[in-house]
């Protein structure tokens, strides 16, 4: 193929040639070139008026001063005004009255669920079903009281946190690392606990075990293994287990005790969170 050669009236040539294709030197539109330029312009404006460059402890500020934090920050002033006068109503009204009040109790229960959300699932669950050693809050089973005053006094001043000095407070003695019962009668009170949740258990070590029982544990787990909501003490009767009712967990339980541990949120949340997770934790199907 024989190349066409250049004409007269084509624009001059860069000088680049690729096997003999040349190419022309033609100007960039104009529009192009004004954009190009009005860019530069735009970005250097950007970057004195915004956050843009890094430095050593942050980025530049920018002198119109935004800042997605302040905005975050503003909004959720926002929120809080609006919510200002219900929180108010929330933290004074009678504990026990708001249910009544179908308003504040449904905007207690929202405002609870994302309190729960945020504070509580770490150890409770996200559906507040529990784990080994943190209590469900969905069944009527309860350490220390379901009653919504029961609930609030919890959740207030936590359990055996060395924060709050109304916490909630019993202790378990470690029976075995103590030495306060032998390896054979701590043997002998387990297959009795057993018994009492109809778990299968070694029958003959049942009576001495009731007479363990009788002398060391009714005190707080009440004669016939009930449980004390004043004492935190569980009802051992009701094959609900905290830590777990198979032979070795219970072993376990009472050779070493457990003290479970439970932060106090009254200094942490407003009046009103503390009051409106309570009652979503009371609604939510084992609140008495
Ligand atoms: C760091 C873990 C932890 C967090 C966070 C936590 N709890 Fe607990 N909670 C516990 C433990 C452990 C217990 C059981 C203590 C015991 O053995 O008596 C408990 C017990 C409770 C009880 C008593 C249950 C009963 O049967 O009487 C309630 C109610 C409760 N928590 C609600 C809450 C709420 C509401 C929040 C969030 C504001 C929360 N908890 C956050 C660990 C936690
Ligand atoms: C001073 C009161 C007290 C005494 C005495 C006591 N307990 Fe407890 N017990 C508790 C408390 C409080 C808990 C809750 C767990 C914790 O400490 O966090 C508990 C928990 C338990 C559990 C765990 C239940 C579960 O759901 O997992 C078992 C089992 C148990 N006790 C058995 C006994 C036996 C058996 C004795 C007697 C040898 C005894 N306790 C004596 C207070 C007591």
């Amino acid at each position: 193929m024989s190349k066409k050669p250049v004409q007269k009236q084509d624009p001059e040539t860069t000088g680049h040639s690729w096997d003999g294709i040349e190419e022309f030197n033609n100007p960039l539109p104009k529009w192009w070139v004004w954009v190009f330029y009005i860019c530069i312009v735009w970005g250097i404006w950007y970057s004195i008026a915004y956050p843009a460059w890094p430095g050593l402890t942050g980025a530049t500020a920018g002198y119109k001063g935004f800042s997605t934090r302040a905005n975050v920050a503003a909004d959720i002033a926002a929120v809080e005004e609006s919510n200002a006068a219900i929180n108010e109503r929330l933290a004074s009204a009678e504990l026990t009255e708001i249910s009544a009040d179908a308003e504040l109790n449904g905007y207690a229960i929202s405002a609870g669920s994302a309190v729960f959300k945020t504070w509580c699932a770490q150890c409770h669950g996200s559906g507040a079903a529990g784990a080994k050693g943190y209590p469900n809050l969905l069944d009527d089973s309860w350490l220390w009281g379901g009653t919504i005053e029961d609930i609030h006094t919890t959740v207030s001043h936590g359990i055996r946190n060395e924060e709050d000095d109304d916490a909630r407070y019993s202790e378990m003695p470690a029976f075995g690392r103590d030495e306060l019962l032998e390896t054979a009668q701590i043997d002998e009170v387990v297959n009795y606990v057993m018994s009492l949740s109809g778990e299968p258990q070694d029958a003959s070590k049942v009576e001495a075990g009731a007479v363990v029982f009788e002398e060391n544990c009714a005190a707080c787990h009440a004669e016939d293994g009930t449980g004390d909501i004043y004492q935190g003490a569980p009802n051992l009767t009701d094959a609900i287990w905290l830590y777990g009712g198979d032979y070795a967990t219970l072993t376990e339980t009472v050779t070493n005790s457990r003290y479970g541990v439970m932060p106090p949120w009254s200094g942490r949340l407003t009046e009103a969170q503390v009051r409106a997770v309570s009652i979503y934790v009371h609604q939510l199907g084992g609140g008495e």
